[in-house]
């Protein structure tokens, strides 16, 4: 049984300030929340103010990006012994963000998935393909290369990955339930290749214009085990509602 887990990621938004506020509202809002994860991903300078604002609640923060080496000379870079070190429990690696502006590459992602796991922070894994590359027919091509080679070597505890198809994030074109679904097969199908035994507990999210009108559809897909939320994260309201999504009996 895999517990649903549903994770914000704020991006370049919010300030401190802007943070709490958001907190406020929200922690009431999905007190009452059971059977699920609940994560949010607010930017480095917010960390601090969010991990004192969560403590005693049900509720999980995740840093955005981390470098792969402990310490040293890499300006305006942060280490996963900061970010534990902070409260954070996991991190999100190799958003399309990421691997777009800033040139991340698979072999990248896995030298961070390495670094991350070894200062104890649980992984929030993204894959996903470009419209170019979906129209092209090369979806599971790119997804099989995305999984094959960030996990290469990692242990399969604590793995968390996100479908994250790029022509649906932040465009307001959610992927279709089929289409959500079909993915997630594949990468649980390649998951299975490489753990044998873990991959029916790996939770794989949908991430790419969830809302609180789609998020019910989705999370009736047999392998989407959860979401990751950009957009409609950024208010408390909305994101309690895909928090507090409708289950399907
Ligand atoms: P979106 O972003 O919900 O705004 O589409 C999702 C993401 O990039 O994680």
């Amino acid at each position: 049984m895999r517990t649903p887990f549903i994770s914000a990621n704020w991006k370049m938004n919010k300030t401190v300030d802007e943070t709490v506020t958001f907190f406020k509202e929200f922690i009431p809002l999905v007190n009452d929340a059971k059977d699920v994860d609940i994560v949010i991903a607010p930017p480095f300078t917010s960390l601090q103010a969010a991990a004192s604002i969560i403590k005693g609640t049900n509720i999980s923060l995740a840093a955005q990006n981390v470098h792969f080496q402990e310490k040293g000379a890499y300006t305006g870079e942060i280490s996963p012994v900061m970010l534990s070190e902070i409260g954070c429990s996991f991190v999100i690696i190799g958003h399309s963000e990421r691997r777009q502006y800033f040139f991340e590459t698979d072999e990248m992602v896995n030298k961070k998935i390495q670094t991350a796991r070894k200062y104890g922070l649980d992984v929030i894994v993204c894959v996903g393909e470009s419209l170019q590359e979906r129209e092209a027919g090369k979806t599971f091509e790119v997804l099989k290369r995305q999984v094959v080679s960030g996990l290469k070597d990692i242990p399969s505890d604590s793995l968390v990955i996100a479908y994250e198809p790029i022509w649906a994030i932040g465009t307001g074109k959610t992927a279709t339930t089929e289409q959500a679904q079909e993915a997630h097969n594949f990468i649980r199908d390649q998951l299975s290749a490489l753990y044998p035994e873990a991959s029916k507990e790996i939770r794989i999210l949908y991430g790419g214009s969830v809302t609180p009108d789609n998020i019910d559809a989705l999370m009736a897909c047999p392998d989407v085990d959860g979401a990751l939320v950009g957009g409609a994260s950024l208010k408390a309201e909305s994101f309690a509602k895909i928090v507090n999504f409708k289950r399907s009996l």
